[in-house]
């Protein structure tokens, strides 16, 4: 079965084609993707309807592109799976117009996708994918949560943070220093030049015995260390700075995830969303699965932030493994700008 996934919930227009009956990363025909970070970088962040309005004009050249890359046409797509939500109402409205639209006219069932889903299973692609059970750490730009994953579908939240997402707190803290939108990739390479414990930040709830995370705090702390240097922060003391707070995120993302897979006696992490492709994020996760056995699996670099690809993924699993209904919606659709993932089902 040939699915197609759309992905368009915030800055990127993602499309891509997934064959359901290969396996793994062999089913990934194709898949395109085209970001907007250039254009919402000279105001900071995403501008939404300058988001809305470029998904429209990608989109389409998208859907040719990918058809084109894996020898298909659109009579051969069986299912299109689209990104329902969590995301910037305008964006995923979209994509969820042009999934409607094009399964009404071909007669195809259409499936909404929650966001998250497709990230949590986008390690599935990799060279060494994971199997049911695992924990996920999810971080991106607006989510940091752990999540027990018995099956597709079958998702218990087990924490989550209590105000910003860690990867906010990168994009707010790569402001403070000065560097541009998204802040991600910048603080973590600046933080490779400089010394830890210069400035010594919080670890905020570290310590609680759930697993929850808060991190606003973090970033207000960074900005107090701003204030206190002073206008003329040079190089050497934002690079410092950037480490301080790297180590800090890492800390906490590292302590949770190993009390998850403690508390629920799993041995297989995964780790997914935009900060996910963090590298001092990486080697500390995977220097704590030798010290502790287990096994940590993450997406290709290339499908850490989004992209259809998770979104096909997600939809061929689903027609797959829950077979859902899907015969008398009459392409009516709705989005869903806030949804829990536990509500998926
Ligand atoms: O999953 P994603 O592409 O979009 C959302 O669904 O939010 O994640 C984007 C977030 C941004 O906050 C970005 O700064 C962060 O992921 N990010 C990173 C890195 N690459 C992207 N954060 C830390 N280190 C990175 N290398
Ligand atoms: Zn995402």
């Amino acid at each position: 079965m040939l699915v197609l996934g759309l992905e368009t919930s915030c800055d990127e227009t993602g499309l891509a084609l997934y064959d359901s009956d290969l396996t793994g990363r062999t089913g990934l025909l194709a898949h395109a993707l085209h970001s907007q970070i250039a254009m919402h970088r000279e105001y900071g962040g995403v501008v939404p309807e300058l988001a809305s309005r470029d998904h429209i004009r990608h989109i389409l050249p998208l859907l040719t592109q990918v058809l084109n890359m894996a020898g298909k046409t659109k009579q051969d797509i069986n299912a299109i799976a689209y990104t329902q939500g969590p995301g910037l109402a305008g964006a995923l409205l979209t994509g969820a117009a042009f999934a409607n639209a094009l399964g009404f006219a071909l007669r195809r069932p259409v499936l909404g996708i929650h966001h998250l889903e497709g990230h949590l299973l986008s390690p599935l692609l990799s060279d060494t994918p994971p199997a049911f059970p695992f924990i996920a750490l999810l971080v991106s730009g607006g989510h940091t949560q752990l999540m027990h994953v018995t099956g597709v579908g079958r998702y218990t939240l087990l924490g989550e943070t209590l105000d910003d997402a860690a990867g906010e707190a990168f994009d707010k803290t790569a402001k403070l220093l000065g560097l541009s939108y998204p802040g991600g990739p910048a603080v973590s390479a600046l933080a490779r030049l400089g010394q830890p414990g210069l400035y010594p930040l919080p670890r905020p709830m570290l310590h609680t015995d759930n697993l929850d995370f808060s991190f606003s705090g973090l970033k207000t702390a960074v900005l107090t260390k701003v204030k206190m240097i002073g206008a003329n922060l040079n190089d050497e003391q934002r690079a410092n700075l950037a480490r301080d707070f790297v180590d800090a995120v890492v800390d906490v993302l590292l302590a949770k995830s190993l009390k998850a897979l403690r508390t629920t006696h799993t041995r297989q992490l995964v780790v997914a969303g935009g900060v996910g492709a963090n590298t001092q994020l990486r080697d500390a996760l995977n220097a704590a699965a030798q010290r502790h056995n287990y096994s940590v699996h993450y997406p290709d670099l290339e499908l850490c932030t989004d992209n259809g690809a998770m979104i096909a993924l997600a939809g061929a699993l689903r027609l797959k493994n829950m077979r859902p209904i899907l015969s008398d919606h009459h392409y009516a659709y709705s989005v869903k700008p806030r949804w829990p993932l536990e509500m998926t089902e």
